[in-house]
């Protein structure tokens, strides 16, 4: 899909018509509007038809003379960039064949921002993960890109122009998430993802991208990463992308969990819905897709990601509960649980972010169902050391529309994950309860500090539990189904707003 910004007010293609509830005045600004189509429009607000509800999305086809889709805003009083940025969504959601390939938004209300969320939740939106549905040969021919033209006032055109240009780079690192979230496990591995990311650093002279190998891993002493990883035939690996790396002074460090594929192990998960942990590497893909967006916008600042892969699997070399593990920290870990592996490759990534001196340090996992139990689809959860940082986060995620829900890092937890008889820490809490608090808790053990005696203090970190938001998000009109690639956003937004 291209979004074009014109100041002209005249209609091609199918027309789009964002209304909010109540609103009888629809086609005033446009010319080139078909007579038989004004009066389809008319009728259908003052026979009801169309109430301009939220999410309400009414076409109209077949006068054979033009066509349009009303999009309800709901109401004006409840009107932010939020429900812009759904109604664009849910306009492509309703896009048909039948509409063609060219259309015209013509939106009554709303300023330039507003144009700009809708035309973000429209190209959000535009995406399908078809990469394995054997096509016709028919099917292959390039019928053309969707073309979505803005009718705007003439002086936002250039502004709005360059807005929708930037999101459009964004959206380019949320595909791209979603991409690899949505990738079967056959298909993507550790040293997979690795490969991919090092062809796309290929075509840009700003970011570089390295990979310590499994047996490098097992030199550096990441024992964490090893033992996640080595019951697999296909052997976990660190990615690291540094963007802008000759930039001085302090930048954030973003770590991922990569775990392509997680059986839980020896601790083997239950049958339903195993396919599922395909997702499990999608704290990793936010940090590709992030890198991404940050390279399609040309952001000039250093940014470093780390991408903790590993294959979770039972074998005859597999870790077994009860092993004591020693993390590239120095640090042992008792594992009494190998499905709670997530925590163990993130040891190693936390630990190694200390080593680019970060501004800070975010941390992203599918870690624990105990978080989906307690925020749903809804939100993720944000734990942080920082208070400064955990509400700049949340800004973050409100201001895009990604929920990130403060959580509490108490030391009480830290406690519980700390009382191993025979290592320094555990992977399990002592029992159920607060479970995505315990695992907030077991990762705050590896957050590096700097500072020596008195002075010595942990590095600024957050760590944001996607496990209910990366996927089965049914509320997200961004989102078909899979995938959603959440936090390339925030993200974003927080590393370029600064
Ligand atoms: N990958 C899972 C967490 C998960 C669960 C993500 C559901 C998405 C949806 C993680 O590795 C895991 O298995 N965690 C365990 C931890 C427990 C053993 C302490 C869990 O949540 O049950
Ligand atoms: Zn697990
Ligand atoms: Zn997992």
């Amino acid at each position: 899909m291209r979004i074009e910004i014109s100041p002209s007010n005249t209609l091609h293609g199918t027309l789009i018509l964002p209304l909010t509830q109540g609103d009888d005045v629809a086609d005033a600004s446009l010319t080139g509007v078909p007579s038989a189509l004004k009066a389809q429009i008319a009728n259908a607000l003052s026979d009801g038809d169309f109430k301009g509800k939220k999410g309400e999305i009414l076409a109209l086809v077949g006068t054979g003379e033009g066509r349009a889709l009303l999009a309800g805003l709901g109401k004006a009083k409840d009107l932010d960039r939020d429900v812009w940025r759904d109604t664009g969504a849910k306009v492509t959601a309703a896009m048909k064949p039948s509409h063609g390939k060219e259309f015209t938004v013509a939106a009554e209300d709303g300023d330039m921002h507003d144009l700009a969320a809708m035309a973000e939740g429209m190209m959000l939106r535009d995406y399908s993960y078809d990469v394995y549905l054997t096509k016709d040969d028919e099917d292959d021919e390039d019928d053309g890109e969707t073309v979505v033209r803005f009718a705007c006032e003439d002086e936002d055109t250039e502004p709005l122009a360059a807005i929708v240009k930037r999101m459009s780079g964004v959206v380019k690192g949320v595909h791209r998430s979603r991409d690899l979230g949505n990738c079967p496990p056959n298909d993507l591995y550790p040293m997979a993802y690795a490969r991919q990311a090092m062809e796309f650093a290929e075509n840009s002279d700003r970011l570089n991208v390295s990979v310590i190998t499994y047996e490098e891993a097992l030199e550096r002493g990441m024992g964490g990463l090893v033992a996640v990883g080595m019951g697999s035939s296909r052997k976990p690996c660190m990615v690291i992308f540094e963007l802008n790396a000759e930039q001085p002074g302090r930048a954030p460090v973003i770590v991922g969990k990569g775990i392509t594929f997680d059986t839980g192990g020896i601790s083997i998960k239950p049958s339903p819905s195993m396919d599922e942990m395909k997702y499990d590497m999608g704290g990793s893909s936010v940090v590709f897709g992030l890198m991404q967006a940050l390279v399609e916008t040309g952001w000039e600042g250093k940014v470093t990601g780390i991408a903790c892969m590993a294959e979770n699997m039972p074998a005859a070399n597999a870790q077994r509960p009860g092993d004591v593990i020693r993390t590239y920290s120095g640090k042992t870990i008792e594992v009494l649980n190998t499905d709670a592996e997530g925590r163990l490759v993130l040891s190693d990534g936390l630990w190694k972010a200390g080593e680019y001196d970060p501004e800070y340090i975010i941390d992203l996992a599918t870690l624990t169902g105990a978080c989906v139990v307690a925020l749903g689809h809804e939100a993720s959860g944000l734990w942080s050391n920082d208070d400064d940082l955990r509400a700049r986060i949340h800004d973050a995620g409100n201001a895009v529309g990604e929920l990130a829900w403060p959580m509490p890092l108490l030391p009480a937890f830290e406690k519980e994950m700390t009382d191993s008889k025979i290592a320094d820490t555990r992977n399990l809490g002592a029992g159920r309860w607060g479970g995505a608090n315990t695992a907030a808790a077991f990762l705050k053990q590896f957050v590096p500090s700097r500072g020596e005696g008195d002075d010595e203090e942990q590095i600024p970190w957050a760590h944001l539990d996607i496990a209910g938001t990366y996927w089965g998000a049914k509320t997200n009109a961004t989102v078909k189904h899979g995938a959603t690639g959440v936090h390339v956003r925030t993200l974003h937004h927080l590393i370029t707003s600064e």
